[in-house]
């Protein structure tokens, strides 16, 4: 494995070259022909994935990491002169994003098709779901009682007044968060949820982890993260005082989004990223993700990392997520003028 830190424009470049342990004798597989680049602004848990299909196909895969937004300005100045053939990143509307730019194309893949959802994957087929996480109610269990919750809508109720931790409302989890409640409820009323949420007076704080470590440390007693968070938390110490709560059960499921990816407009090597995808989807790579990551399958062939799994089963809104980009200017409006910043 060979990291290579780059110059200009603070954009940390990593190329990963699977080959290295092969060509060392370490691992068995075929000889390595060929290549597919991978942009990446995803960075936790898919390596075992990523060494899985390269042991398989002989297919070395050469990464480069950086932040949603350097992906996106990197792939646009390179145009049809990028290297890269598959893009993946973080949330729907990142995804949603980068189709409507241009930077994807369509994929046109049946077994892709069966691994993954209709409702995890973009209608038009420029990007598909690889992981699914919730973005759920957490609480401290010595102050708040589970009765106590039901639906992100009942944040807004004054008893939570002062009491609340949220991200940003410009932040793309939550963005997606209330793009979505746009799609369910419209805008009046989902105007209305979130003017609640701020006249509760939320403590805002930068990160997920930091919201959780402030609800434990009694900074708040509730607040809004994504569940793999908590997961991370719990795996290094299993008495971490914070506990998770399935919101709107009885009514549109826990709000889900995902990681998930696209080959690129301009892809060089084209088949071999399709085949990178169609084993992201696969079983043996989607329990990967879930083992090491915390997250859930979008294929149900695989199983539920068992932290995750002890909270309990619980109702996803099955919405299709590309709501989330669908809504997500309207969703950046609408907290603007509920007084959410
Ligand atoms: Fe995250």
């Amino acid at each position: 494995m060979r990291r290579i830190r780059s110059g200009g424009r603070g954009v940390a470049v990593a190329v990963v070259l699977i080959g290295g342990l092969l060509a060392a004798g370490v691992l068995r597989a075929p000889a390595l022909t060929s290549e597919v680049v991978l942009y990446s602004a995803r960075h936790y848990g898919q390596e075992p994935a990523f060494e899985a299909f390269t042991r398989k196909t002989g297919i070395a895969i050469k990464i480069l990491n950086g932040s949603t937004g350097e992906m996106f300005e990197r792939l646009k100045a390179e145009g049809d002169k990028s290297p890269a053939d598959v893009l993946l990143t973080v949330d729907a509307g990142n995804l949603w994003n980068a189709a409507r730019a241009g930077l994807l194309q369509k994929i046109d893949s049946p077994e892709l098709q069966a691994s993954v959802p209709p409702n995890l994957r973009d209608p038009e087929m420029r990007w598909v779901g690889l992981t699914v996480r919730a973005r759920t109610i957490m609480y401290n269990p010595k102050k708040v009682q589970p009765s106590e919750l039901s639906t992100y809508e009942a944040l807004g109720d004054p008893k939570w007044k002062g009491r609340l931790c949220l991200r940003t409302s410009g932040y793309i989890y939550n963005q997606s968060l209330i793009a979505t409640l746009i799609k369910r409820q419209g805008e009046a009323r989902t105007e209305e949820i979130v003017r609640g949420w701020a006249q509760n007076q939320p403590v805002i704080i930068t990160n997920d982890t930091k919201i959780l470590e402030g609800i434990a440390a009694g900074q708040c007693d509730v607040g809004l993260t994504n569940h793999y968070y908590l997961a991370r938390l719990v795996a290094k110490d299993p008495a971490f005082p914070v506990a998770p709560f399935w919101a709107n059960q009885s009514t549109t499921g826990t709000h889900v989004n995902v990681s998930g990816a696209g080959v690129t407009a301009h892809a060089k090597n084209r088949a071999n990223a399709l085949k990178l995808l169609e084993f992201l989807a696969g079983a043996e790579a989607q329990q990967m993700f879930a083992d090491v990551g915390f997250e859930f399958p979008v294929n149900p062939q695989a199983g539920v990392n068992p932290i995750v799994a002890r909270w309990g089963k619980f109702r996803q809104d099955d919405i299709s997520i590309a709501a989330a980009g669908e809504f997500q200017a309207a969703a950046t409006r609408l907290a603007d003028r509920a007084g959410y910043r």
